[in-house]
């Protein structure tokens, strides 16, 4: 069975695919010749993995999972939740990103936060979600030189080191995405 993972990012499917049951084939976006930027217009995260997901039903008629993160912020309201990629605008600097946040935050007792990924999944035309949480708060300073986007200042509860200073092998024990991927791997062993 081949199911598409609508991403291009070849080192996250490679990670998922040594986890999937050995039946199945997973299939990038480049596979299957998506080149086009998959509409993510949802003001949520469960709407821009299922709608992800969705579209590559829809025109290439592949079974498809796709995830979606986002960063919630309790004093912020749940900012910056799903338009934490361009949360300081549209380049996308992770950097920026991160000075907005602490900025946001100066003064602010309250720094708890969540990590949240949603995978959806489109499986024979039923829709499944699995959510993963990471739940920790974000410091007062950028510390660690490892991982990506936010992980310098997101210190998950329980640990003594931002996501930036864990080993990956760590993190993704731990992480929302890890759990969120956990949880699919579960669905389709059975
Ligand atoms: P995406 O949906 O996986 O592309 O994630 C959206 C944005 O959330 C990314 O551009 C990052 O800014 C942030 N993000 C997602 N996952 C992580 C993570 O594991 N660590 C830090 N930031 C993350």
């Amino acid at each position: 069975m081949k199911i598409v993972f609508a991403t291009n990012n070849r080192n996250k499917l490679k990670e998922v695919q040594a986890l999937v049951p050995s039946g199945i084939q997973l299939l990038s976006l480049a596979d299957i010749g998506c080149k086009e930027d998959i509409p993510e217009t949802s003001p949520t995260i469960e709407g821009n993995a299922k709608q992800k997901a969705e579209y590559v039903k829809k025109n290439y008629g592949y079974d498809c999972f796709a995830d979606d993160t986002g960063l919630e912020v309790k004093a912020l309201n749940g900012a910056p939740g799903v338009y934490s990629a361009r949360y300081a605008g549209p380049q996308k600097d992770a950097n920026a990103n991160m000075d907005k946040l602490l900025n946001e935050l100066d003064g602010k007792e309250n720094r708890e936060t969540q990590f949240k990924t949603v995978i959806a999944l489109v499986i024979k035309d039923t829709l499944k979600t699995f959510t993963g949480i990471c739940e920790g708060i974000i410091t007062e300073e950028k510390k660690g030189e490892g991982g990506f986007g936010y992980d310098p200042i997101f210190l998950p509860n329980g640990y003594s080191e931002t996501f930036a200073e864990l080993p990956l092998s760590e993190k993704n024990k731990i992480s929302h995405r890890g759990k969120a991927v956990q949880q699919l791997i579960e669905f389709l062993n059975h």
